[in-house]
């Protein structure tokens, strides 16, 4: 596992979700009222970016499907699948993001 940086963090309003690249992966970075979140971009079902969709209280909302994702348990509201969610940290303007290295 590595930390990964994001800045600066505020640029991701309250209730948006994006994807952006870091350590060779696309993630879904978003902010909900409990905070950031950040979890794996491709969507369990059927690969579609989760930063494209939009988030409903605590779960993020594929834009393909429409099948929720919880973003702090990973839990599939509507399949059961589990989408990975990875540890974020804020520090000032600087959101830390802790992914796997390639492999792990
Ligand atoms: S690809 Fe995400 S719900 Fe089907």
């Amino acid at each position: 596992m590595a930390w990964h940086t994001l800045e600066p963090a505020g640029e991701l309003r309250l209730g948006e979700v994006k994807t952006f690249k870091m350590g060779g992966r696309y993630v879904a970075v978003g902010r909900t009222d409990a905070g950031f979140f950040a979890v794996d971009d491709n969507c369990p079902h059927a690969a579609g970016s989760l930063g494209e969709g939009m988030l409903q209280d605590e779960c993020v909302v594929c834009p393909i499907h429409g099948y929720a994702y919880h973003v702090r348990s990973g839990e599939g509201m509507d399949d059961g699948e589990e989408l990975p969610v990875f540890e974020t940290r804020l520090d000032g303007d600087v959101l830390h993001v802790r992914l796997p290295e390639p492999g792990e």
